[in-house]
């Protein structure tokens, strides 16, 4: 089972967009996937739930309550896609939390009881470094950043890379790694490419080959409830998230990350 977490601490970067692309090729190519939205605004679950309210127990029960995995997974509507949804409620959980023994482990224990159920685990996150953060780094082995080069280019990758550091160290996740970068709405214009040139430049081989252009067919899917894959499959969006599929599969970043402390970029590969 690989699990794989999209993080960033800037909103609107498409962390929920691939998260729900890639687990929608995966998806249809016969792999069996398990979403886990752990974002309170719970977009993920919007689409893969058609727009209806988690019912109980959601992610927040399962955290706080101690509710299993399994009772608050329900399949998607899209092919080999499961969810364990998230809502609003969710929002509490870090605050519930925070007096109690093993606060930080909580998703991992509940994901373990699932685990082998699934080939591919997808995580999708708030944009904010909380608890429920933690969380998803002690549960999974690789993050993803996605990377919007129009809003003032900051990867922000530094705080990340202290957090996987902390995570190896005292809370025991010593295979969680920064497996790569994924440039997303990228657009044909100068600004767009110079800063996209400058974090090829930077971060060399743990930057994906593929980027994911700005697309309106993505947008529009995602409003009916569905996939760019299903909803466009001939799309730039679809093919481009056939194409990020293809590199996280083969790993495509993974092998050039050597340093301990998840410190991009060492690209043995170059
Ligand atoms: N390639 C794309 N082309 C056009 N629109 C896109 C593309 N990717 C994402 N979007 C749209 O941009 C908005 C932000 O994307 P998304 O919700 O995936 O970002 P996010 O990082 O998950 O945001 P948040 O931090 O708020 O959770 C959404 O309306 C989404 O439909
Ligand atoms: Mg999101």
């Amino acid at each position: 089972m690989r699990s794989i977490a999209f993080v960033s601490e800037k909103g609107g970067v498409a962390k929920t967009s691939s998260v729900l692309n890639v687990a929608a090729v995966l998806g249809g190519q016969g792999s069996r996937v398990l979403v886990v939205d752990t974002d309170p605004q719970g977009n993920a679950s919007f689409v893969l739930l058609k727009g209806e309210k988690p019912r109980r127990p959601s992610l927040f029960d399962v955290l706080v309550e101690g509710d299993g995995a399994d009772e608050a997974i329900v399949a998607s509507h899209f092919k080999g896609v499961d969810v364990l949804p998230a809502d609003a409620t969710l929002a509490d959980a870090a605050v519930v939390l925070a007096g109690e023994i093993g606060r930080e482990r909580r998703l991992c224990a509940a994901i373990e009881g699932v685990a082998d159920r699934y080939d591919f685990v997808l995580v999708d996150t708030a944009p904010t470094r909380s608890l429920l953060t933690t969380n998803v780094l002690t549960t999974v082995e690789e993050l993803i950043v996605p990377f919007n080069p129009g809003i003032f280019g900051v990867l922000g990758l530094g705080q990340l890379q202290d957090d996987v550091a902390q995570v190896r160290r005292y809370l025991g996740n010593t295979k969680l790694r920064i497996a790569g970068v994924v440039v997303t709405l990228a657009e044909r214009n100068n600004v767009c490419r110079d800063l996209e040139d400058q974090l090829r430049a930077a971060f060399g081989g743990l930057v994906f080959d593929t980027k994911v252009p700005r697309s309106i067919k993505i947008e529009e899917a995602h409003a009916r409830h569905e996939s760019v894959i299903t909803y466009a499959p001939t799309s730039v969006g679809a093919t481009a998230y056939k194409a990020l599929t293809r590199e996280i599969i083969n790993g495509r970043a993974k092998d050039r990350i050597v340093d301990p402390g998840g410190n991009p970029p060492t690209d043995r590969a170059a």
